[in-house]
């Protein structure tokens, strides 16, 4: 791309001023970036995001008005350091003075609720306001945090600024007792000025009217999806505008949560003369989530996401929208629906009509209001405009931005949101999406800070299970023994885990590695409900997962097979959980011990990971003994941990890769009796599969039961997972995509989906003919007669449509041995 330089200008601190080309700028404006680390001094590199922060107490934007520094001890390991380890305190009211040319800027507001010198968290309730603007008002950092489930909290805004200095106050409220405002950092960023154009947003009421709104308004953003993708960190973002992008699933209503896809290879990303490239990095458009494949299924579904927001406001929603799989790249192929809050905002909208084509970017706003008081859930719908003639039945989006616009009395401020469980109470039924989770009596949330994980005494842990009865015993692995219990007077089931006692400092590891795994919360992890330390003991306490582990549903097990689309869905719910883990916004971690009878199963078969991260501390990896055994021992270990001594969120996806073979062929991951090629899963799996030949090693009990190209996409993605290279494995949100698009392969298939002789969706359908033939003999060299079917006009690999009957019996008796 061809960008015009932007003059570098120091502003009163070279540090501050930093040089960039800015597409979409106009030619000679000035480009300002202020990273302030409040409370300190020196300069702080934020090496996630290669930025450069500076204390405060080197600018010349504090006064000498009364403030106070503070460090934090003990943080929590969570939450980065950079700017989060030290704040500003006001006791009273309090201006930081921004000298700024005028114009358009994000300003993100950097908190972290915590204990400041003999300040408690649940005292702090201030108000902020930017020039004209009260941006939050009875702010309470501490119940926004819980409610949220997060650690620390970024507020960004865009504001404009007219005169040459933005002031931007801090006043604690004087209706607490007590109260006090803080901040840890400040980032002020130029934006274009025409962001949010006055001439493009429409009432998001079918109407097609222009809403204007003065330049002068005030945005708060509420929501940043990368839909379909995964989240982005503010260093990927486009226009050096530093905006962070989240990954849209937790948002999704179910059932019907489409599927998410990255871009074919062969489409490039291009943004035309009137798309800026600031508007959203490629990153956005290359990803989508659609309706999926299946026609009829998408007339019976909306594909909708539910956003909590306060109520009172306008919002400006920012859809953006880019065909990125063929066959789709004509007008009228694919028109779809748009409602917000359950009213048509769109009728007829057809990406590549307003595009121009396939791998074109291109956004559209609507406007909405709201009434009320108190938070509400906005409703963002599509669903297929079957008005006109259209080949395809589904919809799709890339991304959606949702922003607070400031009221007529210059406020952006809502009120705080309720207490977290007066949030669950509230929302378990409206959107169904999770059980009521079993999380500890939180106390008053206003006197103290909210722990997630609970502290149970070791008394109370002997009776909830019986004194360790050796009858109540669920399972026994390398952490110790794993027992039933029964908590809150037996009202409550819980798994817990009891580890081999520990040293002293051993306890200490132990509690802080706890209180960061309990705050991860995920539809697709074991919860943590709390723990015990007392007596030395390692004690974990665990949702108790009815179906138990994953690996008692796949072999030596009376239990009944499970069919291949609930293995696929096991699979893609786990994958979801580690997804979670690798890119979460708060804390990356690492699982290090990913295998089935890590992958647990609730009583409505919800894949939800569990043992994660307890590297330092748990014993779930012994790494002496890792260290000393041979290759593959282990079975799930990235053989690239014997060079590089580490493990990596690559490792995990080695370890998956393993796991999905194991789910495939329902066999252990070592079996040393077999012979010496057949002994280690992985390899012999991959060996197979380079043959062609991997039909012979499936599950016979899936045999025939699997659509030829589901197989073929689960097989490759499994695959790609076992590189022995790091660097050649996919992330773990690829698989993730990958095993979705396997899925609606099958269901495809299953649903024999055609109508009007077409295929109706992106991806080639896969049909089955009944049983595939199958090799019953032993040796790899054999070659397979899949039969593929094409309808998309993509080739056709049908070597052998021949149908052979004693496949079932084979399968019986396989079977037989194999359970
Ligand atoms: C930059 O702005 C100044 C003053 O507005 C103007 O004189 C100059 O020509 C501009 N330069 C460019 C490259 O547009
Ligand atoms: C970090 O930023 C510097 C200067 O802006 C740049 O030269 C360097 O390549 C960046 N590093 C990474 C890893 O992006
Ligand atoms: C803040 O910290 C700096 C450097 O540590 C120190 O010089 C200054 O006195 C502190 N200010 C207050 C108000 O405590
Ligand atoms: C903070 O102080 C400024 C200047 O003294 C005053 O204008 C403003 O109203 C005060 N704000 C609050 C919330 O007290
Ligand atoms: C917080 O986590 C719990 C349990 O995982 C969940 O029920 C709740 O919906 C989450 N709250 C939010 C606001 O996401
Ligand atoms: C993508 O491009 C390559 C090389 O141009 C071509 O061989 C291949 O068929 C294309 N694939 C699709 C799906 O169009
Ligand atoms: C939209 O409709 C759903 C049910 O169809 C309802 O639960 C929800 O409250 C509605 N949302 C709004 C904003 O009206
Ligand atoms: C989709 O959402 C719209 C707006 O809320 C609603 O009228 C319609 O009934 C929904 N359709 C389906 C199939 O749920
Ligand atoms: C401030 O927020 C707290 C917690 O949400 C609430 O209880 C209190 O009533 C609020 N105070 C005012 C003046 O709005
Ligand atoms: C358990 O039982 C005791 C005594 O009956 C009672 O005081 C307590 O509230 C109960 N606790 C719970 C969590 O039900
Ligand atoms: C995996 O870890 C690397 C290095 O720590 C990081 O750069 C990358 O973003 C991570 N990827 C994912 C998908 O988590």
């Amino acid at each position: 791309m061809n960008c015009p330089t932007s003059t570098e200008i120091l502003i009163f601190l070279s540090l501050w001023s930093l040089h960039f080309t800015v597409p979409g700028f106009a030619t000679n404006s000035t480009f300002t970036h202020i990273l302030l680390s409040c409370g300190t001094s020196g300069t702080f590199p934020d090496t996630i995001n290669n930025r450069t922060w500076v204390g405060d107490i080197d600018s010349q934007y504090i006064s000498d008005e009364a403030s106070q520094n503070s460090t934090i001890q003990g943080q929590d390991s969570s939450v980065p350091t950079v700017p989060f380890s030290a704040a500003r305190i006001f006791t009273t009211n309090y201006t930081y003075k921004f000298p700024l040319s005028a114009g358009r800027y994000f300003l993100r507001l950097y908190f972290y609720p915590t204990k400041y010198s003999n300040h408690l968290a649940a005292d702090s309730f201030f108000t902020v306001t930017a020039g004209l603007y009260t941006l939050l008002s009875n702010f309470s950092a501490l119940i926004t945090v819980n409610a949220l489930n997060y650690t620390y909290l970024i507020r960004e805004f865009s504001i404009n600024v007219e005169s040459i200095f933005l002031n931007l106050n801090f006043a604690p409220s004087t209706e607490h007792p007590n109260a006090f405002a803080f901040i840890n950092g400040i980032e002020i960023v130029s934006s274009p000025d025409d962001i949010f154009s006055t001439s493009t947003a429409y009432y998001g009421d079918g109407t097609k009217r222009i809403f204007s709104y003065d330049q002068g308004v005030a945005f708060q953003t509420m929501y940043r999806l990368n839909v379909g993708g995964q989240s982005l960190s503010p260093s990927k973002d486009s226009g050096n505008l530093y905006r962070s992008w989240d990954d849209d699933s937790n948002y999704i209503f179910g059932p019907a949560v489409g599927v998410a896809y990255p871009k074919d290879p062969n489409v490039t990303i291009e943004y035309t003369a009137n798309m800026p490239q600031y508007i959203a990095p490629v990153s956005v458009y290359e990803t989508a989530r659609s309706m999926g494949p299946d026609s009829q299924t998408n007339l019976k579904n909306n594909l909708t996401w539910i956003l909590t927001i306060d109520s009172g406001f306008y919002y400006l929603l920012r859809f953006h929208f880019c065909e990125i799989q063929y066959p789709i790249m004509k007008v009228n192929q694919r028109v779809f629906l748009i409602y917000i809050n359950n009213q048509t905002a769109e009728t007829q909208f057809d990406v590549i009509a307003y595009s121009g084509g396939i791998g074109k970017p291109v956004y559209r706003d609507y406007v909405v209001p709201t009434v009320g008081s108190g938070q509400m859930d906005m409703w963002v719908a599509l669903h297929p405009d079957i008005s006109t003639l259209t080949e395809y039945f589904g919809a799709i989006l890339n991304g959606l931005e949702v922003f607070k616009m400031s009221s007529d009395e210059y406020s952006l401020a809502g009120l705080n949101p309720e207490t977290s469980q007066a949030f669950n109470e509230k929302h378990k039924s409206s959107k169904g999406k999770q059980k009521k989770k079993k999380v500890p009596e939180e106390g008053i949330i206003i006197s103290a800070p909210v722990n997630h994980c609970r502290e149970f005494s070791f008394n109370e842990i002997l009776a909830a299970t019986n004194g360790f009865d050796e009858a109540l015993v669920l399972a026994v692995g390398g952490f110790g023994k794993v027992y039933l219990g029964k908590i809150d007077n037996g009202s409550t089931n819980v798994a817990i885990k009891r580890g081999n006692p520990l040293s002293k400092q051993g306890v200490h590891e132990f509690q802080t590695e706890i209180e960061l795994l309990s705050k991860l919360r995920h539809r697709h992890l074991v919860s943590l409900i709390g723990y015990s330390k007392e007596k030395n003991e390692m004690i974990l306490v665990y949702d108790y997962m009815v179906h138990g582990t994953l690996r008692e549903h796949l072999y030596e097990t009376r239990n009944a097979p499970l069919e291949w689309k609930q293995r696929v869905q096991i699979c893609i719910g786990a994958a979801r959980g580690l997804h979670y883990l690798h890119t979460g916004a708060n804390h990356i971690v690492i699982h290090r011990d990913v295998k089935t009878t890590n992958i647990l199963l609730d009583e409505k078969w919800v894949a939800k990971v569990s043992d994660f991260g307890l590297s330092k501390t748990g014993p779930t990896l012994d790494h002496t003994h890792v260290s000393t055994v041979v290759k593959g021992s282990f079975g799930y270990l990235d053989p690239e941990y014997f060079k590089r001594q580490k493990l990596t969120n690559k490792s995990d996806v080695y370890s998956f890769g393993v796991v999905l073979f194991e789910v495939l062929c329902a066999r252990p991951v070592i079996i040393n009796t077999l012979p010496e090629e057949q002994v280690n899963l992985a390899e012999w799996a991959l060996f197979c599969h380079s043959q062609g030949d991997l039909e012979k090693i499936i599950d016979p009990y899936l045999r025939g039961k699997i659509a030829p190209q589901c197989l073929e996409k689960y097989a490759e993605t499994a695959e790609k997972c076992l590189k022995d290279q790091r660097i050649h494995r996919p992330t773990i949100g690829d698989v993730l995509w990958n095993l979705e698009l396997a899925l609606q392969l099958q269901l495809n298939a299953e649903n024999g989906n055609l109508i009007g002789g077409t295929t109706s969706g992106e991806e080639t359908p896969a049909v089955i003919l009944g049983n595939q033939k199958l090799s019953d003999e032993p040796a790899c060299e054999l070659s397979t007669s899949t039969t593929i079917i094409s309808m998309g006009g993509r080739s056709i690999a049908s070597e052998d449509s021949e149908v052979l009957t004693q496949n079932d019996v084979f399968s019986e008796l396989i079977n037989q041995k194999g359970r």
